[in-house]
């Protein structure tokens, strides 16, 4: 079956993380038409086994397949990380996957040739190394400083940020020995884009922070230019799906995607 431009974009994380890369793709590509899924029911993903994500993954590639998806793209760095080979591999010829590291190592390699940089990541991310084995394969001279902070996502899904618990988290984090000498920070999990804010004031201006959304956003406009695939219809109409309810996605969700938002339930074993 061909694919047709009028087909929706799927995008999946643990929970809230992924919204932040929902947002930079609908403000690049308005006219697609979008379906999130937030494994909530799951999270956080980060302390999860990589055959665990892989098997959470699998039934949410099915389910947004299912709902006849152009292309997937997964909005979770730890989902990246355990599960984008195994999905390349699974999903017809025809359906293209999307990763979160891929366009920020191609960002990296390009900007900082020759420099320190840190990363900050879930358990899962940092323990796969997937990261230090891309930008080596870059060749491009950078040393990769990576920390696992493990804390961060749950406070965030909670909504514990730009308060007193999230700033001394956030310090105690950024101040470990493992992040000194560092000339930019990869924010290398969806859900800390939400922080970034704290982040730099953590290191008064000075640090570059780098978060992927807008370069898988643009990633996907490439892949579905290069397809003849993007969607010039203009109005589009946007699904949240949800493996358990939470009150912190419905919040997040609205605050990224106003009143447009009603969320379904869907089991993945369903
Ligand atoms: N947002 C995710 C990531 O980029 C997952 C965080 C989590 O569920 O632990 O890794």
């Amino acid at each position: 079956m061909s694919v047709t431009p009028q087909q929706p974009i799927g995008i999946f994380d643990s929970g809230i993380g992924g919204l932040t890369v929902a947002h930079a793709i609908k403000k690049l590509l308005p006219n697609e038409d979008m379906i999130y899924f937030g494994d909530t029911a799951h999270l956080p993903y980060g302390d999860k086994s990589e055959a665990a994500i892989q098997a959470y993954s699998v039934r949410i590639a099915n389910i947004l397949l299912k709902k006849g998806c152009k292309v997937i793209v997964i909005a979770c760095n730890s989902a990246s990380s355990a599960a984008y080979e195994l999905l390349k591999e699974y999903v017809s010829k025809d359906t293209h996957i999307i990763n979160v590291i891929d366009p920020m190592v191609a960002l990296v390699a390009r900007e900082f040739q020759g420099k320190n940089v840190g990363l900050i990541g879930t358990k899962r991310t940092v323990q796969s190394g997937v990261y230090n084995r891309k930008i080596e394969e870059a060749n491009k001279g950078i040393t990769l400083h990576s920390l696992a902070t493990p804390l961060l996502a749950p406070m965030i899904e909670e909504g514990f940020f730009n308060n007193q618990i999230s700033h001394e988290i956030i310090a105690q984090y950024l101040s470990d020995p493992a992040l000194a000498d560092i000339e930019a920070l990869i924010l290398a999990c969806t859900h800390y884009p939400l922080i970034k804010k704290e982040i730099d004031q953590y290191y008064k201006g000075s640090m570059k922070i780098l978060d992927s959304s807008e370069v898988v956003a643009q990633a996907l406009y490439a892949h579905l230019k290069s397809k003849n695939l993007l969607n010039t219809q203009a109005g589009s109409t946007d699904h949240f799906l949800v493996s358990d309810y939470t009150e912190s996605f419905e919040t997040s969700a609205r605050m990224f995607f106003h009143d447009a938002v009603q969320l379904e339930k869907h089991h993945l074993w369903e």
